[in-house]
């Protein structure tokens, strides 16, 4: 069942994500050669908790990971493609890609995003795939409208990167959000437009597409968390929180 929100949701999910929002603005100041991923994951927390949320990640479990989610801040480096875990030894260099995702809590309320930034100035192939990746957010929140189906948001991604030599991440997918982190429906980042369910005023879903510039085999490190691409390439995630609306989707985690 896919709930469908009522203003007072919605407004709770608006504050949740301007939380998120701030968040990823912070990091996006003070992410530079030199820091240390573990700084990022106490400047965050302290933001999020003195706004008065909670992280959402942070003791967050999922089904077949023996251990929960140790940070409030998923930080993924290069070729790490989500659930990176921030460490006071993982130090950002010029030249790195670090996608920051951050899940809050407020008010019962959950919203959550991500964000790849250049760290200093990266090659024109990093440059390239953080910009077809956010192309690529960009097409599929698009497509989230009233009528359209869960097909059209996974095809706007898949149509668009394929052609450009891209490979997509398809064991992970973006997700409904509300009372709670994961909502249904699982939203995938490839599918056939006119195909699943379709999309009613009120739904609530967290979009994120993930690429990478090689083949599209990943997998999970040591730690039971970090997904890593198998063949060592980089890749990119971007996500937002948005309302399905009668007219323009509403991004309720405007990081932009
Ligand atoms: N945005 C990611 C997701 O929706 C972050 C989850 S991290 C976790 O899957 F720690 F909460 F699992
Ligand atoms: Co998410």
């Amino acid at each position: 069942m896919i709930s469908i929100k009522n203003d007072n949701d919605i407004s709770h999910l608006r504050m949740a994500g301007r939380i998120v929002a701030d968040v990823l603005m912070l990091m996006k100041e003070i992410v530079g050669p030199g820091i240390d991923t573990l700084k990022l994951d106490k400047r965050a927390e302290d933001l999020i908790t003195a706004s008065g949320a909670c992280p959402a990640f942070k003791g967050y479990r999922i089904p077949g990971i023996p251990r929960p989610f140790p940070g409030t801040l998923c930080v993924s480096i290069n070729d790490e493609i989500v659930h990176g875990i921030p460490s006071s030894v993982r130090i950002l260099q010029e030249g790195d890609i670090v996608s920051i995702d951050v899940g809050v809590r407020f008010e019962g309320y959950y919203g959550d995003a991500a964000y790849t930034f250049p760290v200093g100035k990266v090659s024109p192939e990093r440059a390239k795939l953080l910009e077809v990746t956010h192309d690529c957010l960009d097409r599929a929140v698009n497509a989230a409208r009233e009528g359209a189906t869960l097909g059209d948001i996974g095809f706007a991604v898949e149509s668009f990167v394929v052609p450009r030599g891209y490979g997509i991440v398809r064991n992970y997918a973006g997700h409904g959000i509300g009372k709670n982190l994961h909502e249904p429906p699982q939203i995938p980042n490839y599918g056939v437009p006119g195909t699943g369910i379709t999309l009613k005023s009120g739904m609530v879903l967290a979009i994120e597409p993930m690429i990478m510039t090689g083949s599209e085999a990943v997998r999970t490190l040591k730690d039971k968390w970090t997904v890593v691409t198998a063949d060592g390439s980089d890749a990119a995630h971007f996500e937002k929180t948005i309302v399905v609306t009668g007219g323009d989707p509403e991004v309720v985690t405007p990081w932009e």
